[in-house]
């Protein structure tokens, strides 16, 4: 990978305010190197509980799954750059031309992830919504996309990572969500599978949100799924 930082997990924070961000980060003690600001966060506290971990020497996932005509997207994240996010997601959904208009306005110090399909949905919720699945082609498609439009990842389902692995070029990432380990419920997540598999079958990095927040013991939960992932926490 190209983009190392520590270890490969990455803690949502889906928590309703900055304090309870604030403890969930206390009860992780450190050990996933990478927390995600999603949108119930961000549309509680906003740029400035990005400011804060990144100022405090945090990697912060921004996952805004920005999906919007291309001027919109581009002009929203030529705010959020500056705030040192690592990554930030768009939706693929939004298009070749959005995607590039977000890679442009992101600069160099912010990567761009496509978010391919959510992992919330399967085949048949994609026939629900008019799009042309199978959810594992559709996946590929869009990596596709992103590729071309020069994003520097894409979130995808760790069942699909092996076949966009495939097709990227070098140092492209994959980051997968739904990802559980074994004997944890899967919530609405329908495409999963454990730490262990998902970096088997090539992700970068791997988000996990319920099994950390909800643990009676978050950084121990952490710290299994870390070395699950083949490393030292
Ligand atoms: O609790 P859980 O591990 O399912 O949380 C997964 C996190 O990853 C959530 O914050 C969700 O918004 C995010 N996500 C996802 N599917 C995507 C992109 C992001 O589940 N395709």
């Amino acid at each position: 990978m190209s983009f190392s930082v520590g270890n490969r997990l990455i803690a949502a924070l889906d928590v309703p305010d900055g304090a309870a961000a604030d403890a969930l980060v206390a009860r992780l003690g450190g050990v996933p190197s990478w927390i995600k600001i999603g949108l119930e966060l961000f549309c509680a506290e906003g740029p400035a509980l990005v400011r804060a971990h990144v100022g405090a020497g945090g990697s912060v996932m921004l996952d805004l799954k920005l999906h919007d005509i291309p001027e919109t997207v581009a002009r929203a994240t030529t705010r959020l750059a500056p705030l040192g996010a690592g990554l930030l997601t768009v939706h693929a959904g939004g298009g070749r031309a959005m995607l590039a208009a977000a890679v442009e306005a992101a600069g160099s110090a912010t990567r761009v992830l496509a978010v391919t399909v959510l992992t919330s949905l399967d085949d048949a919720d994609l026939a629900d919504i008019g799009a042309v699945g199978p959810a594992s082609a559709l996946v590929l498609h869009r990596a596709r996309l992103a590729i071309a439009a020069g994003c520097a990842g894409v979130v995808a389902s760790p069942h699909e990572v092996a076949a966009v692995r495939a097709i990227a070029p070098a140092g492209f990432l994959v980051v997968t969500p739904g990802v559980r380990p074994a004997g944890a419920a899967a919530g609405d997540q329908k495409r999963v599978m454990t730490p262990a598999a998902a970096r088997a079958a090539g992700a970068d990095l791997v988000v996990v949100g319920r099994p950390l927040r909800d643990a009676p013991d978050p950084a121990a939960a952490a710290r299994a799924i870390v070395a699950e992932l083949g490393e030292a926490a």
